[in-house]
């Protein structure tokens, strides 16, 4: 914008120079007009420059993720004040009385050096479309059924003690009470952002309670620099601070993005057991709140990571590396594309031999080329773990070009890319499907249909008489669930909350019924003989934590917190005990072989590795980087040789720079 605005002034800056210098002759001024556009076309060259050396300030100040919520409360110390978290992570919260909606509040986000606000976002439970590419075209997720076990029951009564055991196999993650895999959903989603080519303001994700609150993405700017000045607040929370650059000074003009980001959701294909996630702490927020560890996972500020291993540990490909790749970018679920930046083809990390397809969600590739350089398992972004990015053929996102050249040559290499960090994940349960009294639901919008608006016609507000109760439900009355099913509708609450606590509803035969909000929840109310229930794990990472003092912070948490553990590693403690099965460190020989010249690699497995290793159970391995690339190796202990060898390297008998077989304790 500010390039435009240059150029008006130019151009008024040479209207005047006309009236001033009537003498100027056609040839002159020609010549002015040159000198002009090429003043205009570098100055949007160096802002295109600035532009890019903000992001690179901010890429390498910390990692994608959530920076800040909205302060609401301080204290005498800064540890008082609202972070990421508030009263809850990220500020989520529960609209249960909705079908599909899930609350979070406004918060700042980083995603690839791009800062950005978003508006209290209250998103959806919607995915990519499964059969169209169409931009933004999304699918009501599909609610887990409900068992037929607790459907053939005859009477209420029974069908809601039924009810209660898969809630408490799910709470137990005991199979053998009931298999509740098939019904307790796990649902990823995902903060996606993108720079756009939208020339109007775009809604890119729909929520039942919120909207951007501009005419034009100006109008938005505009609002967003006059509270930023003054510090007022919108009081529906629907500003949002979206950027947009000049990128390209495409012949001469300026080409704008505007920065646009949307909350997108995807039904993972497989189990993810709750106890994969850890608590993240937040020291500063327990302290403040007087919150123990124990009780912290039951809070609504609880932050989790996904860890699937028993310890903590260097990784590459993960379970989170599993539930993102299966989300895809803007092509929806039929994007099929392939990166083949710089003549390489990037390979899929989970198979080795598999090309990548680079439409959907990842951060580790794998180059294969066998020579100078070799195999080389590569992160997206310079240092950034949480740099999730997926190709898109959309024409609506920012497209950007390079030259790419072999022997003479050239080609002109043009990307268009999406990114996203994972929010939370959101276990669907049979409770949004589950209707015993057989309500009526009218599914259409209660804004505009008819029938919808039927359920709260004539004042109706869900009293317990036969006039005031709701008549039947719909998307923003979804009231489904007989209140006996809960031993109290009494939840850890939040001021953003919406649903009450039990309604009357009318069933089709007129009778009241007296029932608790279905939608999702973030914990569940008190349920006989199961307790309450956690269904939202929230897993966003932290801006701050991807940087160096970020590292350095959870390092020293952790040391402080597990002192016992780690007594082995403090100053004063260098006479502690060391752990008691300790990772084992290995040297990959050195290999002569040029290309690539003299190197090694390090290796290390962790203890329990080294005991299946030890078991005759050989596990997969990764090694350091050197001279730009890494090895897959599987290890395996020798009992004749009494040696630790690898079997296959990069899946091969031997590794393709000529390390030898042996690996050598690094002691
Ligand atoms: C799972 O539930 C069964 C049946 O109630 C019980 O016998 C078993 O001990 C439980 N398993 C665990 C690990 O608690
Ligand atoms: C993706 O495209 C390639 C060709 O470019 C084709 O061989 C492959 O079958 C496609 N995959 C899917 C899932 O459509
Ligand atoms: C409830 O709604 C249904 C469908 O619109 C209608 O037929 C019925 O008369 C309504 N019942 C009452 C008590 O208003
Ligand atoms: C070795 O692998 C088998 C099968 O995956 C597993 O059952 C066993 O527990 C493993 N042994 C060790 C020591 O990890």
């Amino acid at each position: 914008m500010a390039a435009l605005a240059l150029l008006v002034l130019f151009c008024a800056h040479s209207s005047l120079a006309q009236v001033h210098n009537l003498a100027l002759t056609p040839e002159q001024l020609t010549a002015k007009v040159k000198v002009l556009e090429d003043i205009a076309n570098v100055l949007g060259k160096q802002l295109i420059q600035n532009q890019l050396f903000v992001e690179e300030r901010i890429r390498s100040d910390g990692m994608s993720g959530v920076k800040k919520v909205r302060l609401y409360r301080e204290g005498t110390s800064p540890y008082y004040a609202d972070t990421h978290v508030a009263q809850s992570a990220i500020a989520i919260h529960d609209h249960a009385n909705y079908d599909r909606t899930l609350g979070i509040g406004e918060f700042i986000g980083v995603l690839n050096g791009v800062e950005f606000r978003t508006r209290h976002n209250d998103y959806k439970l919607k995915m990519p479309s499964t059969t169209s590419r169409t931009y933004h075209e999304t699918e009501d997720i599909l609610f887990p059924s409900v068992p037929p076990e607790v459907l053939h029951k005859t009477t209420i009564q029974e069908q809601i003690v039924e009810m209660r055991e898969w809630f408490r196999a799910f709470k137990e993650q005991n199979t053998t009470i009931r298999d509740y895999r098939p019904y307790f959903r796990p649902l990823l989603c995902a903060l996606e952002g993108a720079w756009t080519l939208a020339k109007d303001i775009e809604e890119s994700f729909p929520s039942d309670r919120h909207h951007l609150d501009a005419t034009s993405w100006e109008d938005m700017a505009e609002k967003i620099s006059f509270t930023s000045y003054t510090g007022n607040k919108h009081n529906l929370e629907n500003f949002a601070f979206l950027p947009s650059k000049l990128y390209s000074m495409e012949g001469g003009y300026p080409q704008f993005a505007q920065w646009n980001y949307r909350v997108i959701c995807h039904p993972v294909s497989f189990d993810v057991p709750t106890s994969y996630f850890k608590l993240d702490d937040d020291l500063g927020h327990r302290l403040a709140n007087d919150l123990t560890l124990k009780r912290a996972p039951f809070s609504r500020s609880a932050r989790f990571k996904v860890n699937e291993f028993d310890r903590e540990r260097q990784t590459t490909y993960t379970t989170l590396d599993r539930m993102m790749s299966e989300l895809p970018g803007l092509d929806n679920y039929l994007a099929n594309l392939t990166d083949k930046t710089y003549g390489l083809v990037a390979n899929d990390i989970s198979q080795a031999e598999n090309t990548l397809n680079a439409g959907y969600y990842h951060r580790w590739y794998h180059y294969s080329e066998m020579g100078a350089m070799g195999d080389s398992v590569n992160h997206r972004g310079f240092n950034d773990e949480n740099l999730w990015v997926a190709m898109t053929t959309q024409s609506h996102i920012m497209p950007l070009s390079t030259n790419y050249c072999v022997q003479d040559q050239c080609v002109r290499d043009t990307r268009r890319v999406t990114f996203a960090v994972p929010l939370e994940v959101i276990y669907a349960t049979p409770i949004l499907s589950w209707n015993p009294y057989n309500v009526a639901f009218y599914p259409a919008d209660p804004k505009t249909d008819t029938l919808a608006q039927s359920v709260t016609a004539n004042g109706r507000n869900g009293g317990s008489t036969p006039g005031t109760a709701y008549n039947g439900t719909n998307r923003e009355n979804y009231y489904r669930t007989p209140v006996g099913f809960y031993a109290s509708s009494d939840v850890e609450a939040d001021t953003a909350d919406t649903a009450k606590g039990s309604v009357g509803v009318l069933d089709k035969q007129g009778i009241v019924r007296q029932m608790a909000a279905s939608g999702p929840r973030i914990i569940t109310p008190d349920i006989q003989g199961v307790g309450t229930v956690r269904l939202r794990y929230p897993i966003f990472p932290v801006h701050s934590e991807g940087s160096t003092v970020g590292r350095e912070l959870v390092a020293l948490k952790e040391i402080v917190m597990k002192m016992t553990q780690y007594a082995h590693l403090l100053g004063e403690g260098q006479g502690g005990y060391l752990p008691s099965n300790p990772d084992v460190h290995f040297i990959l020989a050195e290999t002569y072989q040029n290309p690539p010249g003299l190197h090694s690699h390090d290796l290390v497995l962790t203890g329990a590795e080294n005991a299946a290793v030890l078991a005759g159970n050989d596990t997969l391995v990764v090694t350091s980087l050197a001279l730009g690339h890494t090895h897959e190796l599987k290890v395996h202990f020798d009992k004749t040789l009494s040696a630790y060898v690898y079997v296959t390297c990069d899946g091969m008998a031997s590794c393709w720079d000529g390390h030898a077989r042996r690996l050598v304790l690094d002691e």
